[in-house]
C-alpha cells in the first residue's frame, strides 16, 4: 500500500481518481469544498479527508512532512477561466501559489519518499492557436489568468524535477466529462450541461439548451475513467519524469454530433436555443496523444461508449 495525496480529491476528476486508487492505497484528500462535494467521496475505503484549503501553509507543510507521501496528484484549482478574469489575484493564489509552496516544501524535505508529483494543467495553455492537433510543443498562447497560472505551474513543476530532483510530471487535460461533474455552475463543461438538460426533459422539467454558435465547433472529449488511467500510467512510468503530457483522446467531436448521439441514445429531443458564438470561443480543439501512447496508454472510451457509461451512471 502506498500513501497518496490528492488535492482537490472531492472534485470532479479528483473524486473519480480517488475512487479507483483507494482500493489498493492509503489516500489523503485535501479539499476546501469550494468546488468539490463531500458526497463525491462518501463511503470510500482507506481515505482520510481534510476539509482544508491548499493555501493553508501551516497545514500543508505539516501534512507533507508528516505523511511523507509516495505520490501526489495536485488537482486542486479554481477551475474557471471566467473566474480568473474576474478575480485574477485570488485565483492566482490557488492556481499558482499553492503549487510553488508544495514544490518548495518537497524540495526542502530530507528523506523524501516521493516517487512522483503530478500537476494538472489544461489545454487552455494553447489558447486559440490554429495548429491542430495540439502537440505538447505546439505554440503556447494563454488568453486568461487561468491559462497563465496553469502554464507557470506546470513549468515550475517540471523545473523542480530538473533543478532539484523532485520527481514530477505535468498533464494538460482536454475536455473531460463523466460522473461527479457539477452541471449547475454557469462555467460548467458543455457535456455536463447538455446531459443535465436531457435528464430534466425526461423528468418533464424545463430543458432548453443554449447553443453558442452553429454547433460545428469541436472538442476532444475524454471520459474521466480514461483520464484516471492516464494519470496512473504517468505516475508509475519512469519515462514520464520531468515531462508534460496531453490528456485527450486524439478525436474531435462537434457539439451538433454530441446532441445527435445523446438524442439517439435516449430517444429524446430537447429544445436548442441558437445564440451568438461565445466571445473568445475556440473553433476546434484536438490533442495529439502520441507521447501518452508511447507510455502504453490506449483510449478505452469512444464518445459513444463514454456517453453511455455516463448516462447509465445517472440512472
Ligand atoms: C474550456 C473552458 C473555458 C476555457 C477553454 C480554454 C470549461 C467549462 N470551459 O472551454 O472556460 O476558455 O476551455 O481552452 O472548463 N457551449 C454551448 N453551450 C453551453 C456551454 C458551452 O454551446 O451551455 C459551447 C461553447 O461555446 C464551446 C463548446 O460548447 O464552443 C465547449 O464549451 P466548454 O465545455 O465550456 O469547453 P471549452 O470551450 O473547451
Amino acid at each position: 500500500m502506498k500513501k497518496i495525496l490528492v488535492t482537490g480529491g472531492a472534485g470532479f476528476i479528483g473524486s473519480n481518481l480517488v475512487k479507483k486508487i483507494c482500493i489498493s492505497n492509503e489516500v489523503v484528500i485535501i479539499d476546501d469544498l469550494s468546488m468539490g462535494r463531500k458526497k463525491n467521496i462518501n463511503n470510500l475505503p482507506n481515505v482520510t479527508f481534510y476539509e482544508k484549503s491548499v493555501l493553508d501553509r501551516h497545514f500543508m507543510e505539516d501534512i507533507l512532512i508528516q505523511e511523507n507521501f509516495d505520490c501526489i496528484y495536485h488537482l486542486a484549482a479554481i477551475a474557471s477561466v471566467a473566474d480568473s478574469i474576474e478575480r485574477p489575484s485570488e485565483t492566482h493564489e490557488v492556481n499558482f501559489d499553492s503549487t510553488l509552496f508544495i514544490l518548495e516544501t518537497l524540495r526542502k524535505m530530507e528523506n523524501r519518499n516521493l516517487k512522483r508529483l503530478i500537476f494538472s494543467s489544461s489545454a487552455a495553455v494553447y489558447g486559440d492557436d490554429k495548429e491542430l492537433p495540439k502537440k505538447e510543443n505546439s505554440p503556447i498562447k494563454p488568453l486568461s489568468p487561468y491559462a497563465i497560472d496553469k502554464f507557470s505551474s506546470e513549468k515550475y513543476t517540471l523545473m523542480y524535477n530538473d533543478l532539484y530532483g523532485v520527481p514530477t510530471s505535468s498533464v494538460r487535460f482536454f475536455n473531460v466529462y463523466g460522473p461527479n461533474q457539477n452541471p449547475s455552475s454557469p462555467y460548467s463543461g458543455v457535456m455536463s450541461i447538455l446531459v443535465d438538460r436531457y435528464v430534466k426533459k425526461i423528468k418533464n422539467e424545463s430543458s432548453e439548451f443554449n447553443l453558442f454558435g452553429d454547433g460545428e465547433q469541436s472538442r476532444d472529449f475524454i471520459y474521466v475513467d480514461d483520464v484516471v488511467k492516464a494519470l496512473e500510467i504517468i505516475a508509475y512510468s519512469n519515462d514520464s519524469k520531468g515531462k508534460v503530457y496531453n490528456v485527450g483522446t486524439g478525436n474531435e467531436t462537434t457539439i451538433n454530433d454530441l446532441i445527435s448521439i445523446i438524442s439517439r441514445y435516449l430517444n429524446e429531443e430537447i429544445k436548442i436555443n441558437k445564440l451568438e458564438e461565445r466571445s473568445g470561443d475556440i473553433k476546434k480543439s484536438v490533442a495529439d496523444i502520441s507521447n501518452l501512447r508511447e507510455l502504453g496508454f490506449e483510449v478505452d472510451y469512444t464518445i459513444d461508449n463514454g456517453l453511455k457509461s455516463y448516462l447509465k451512471f445517472l440512472d
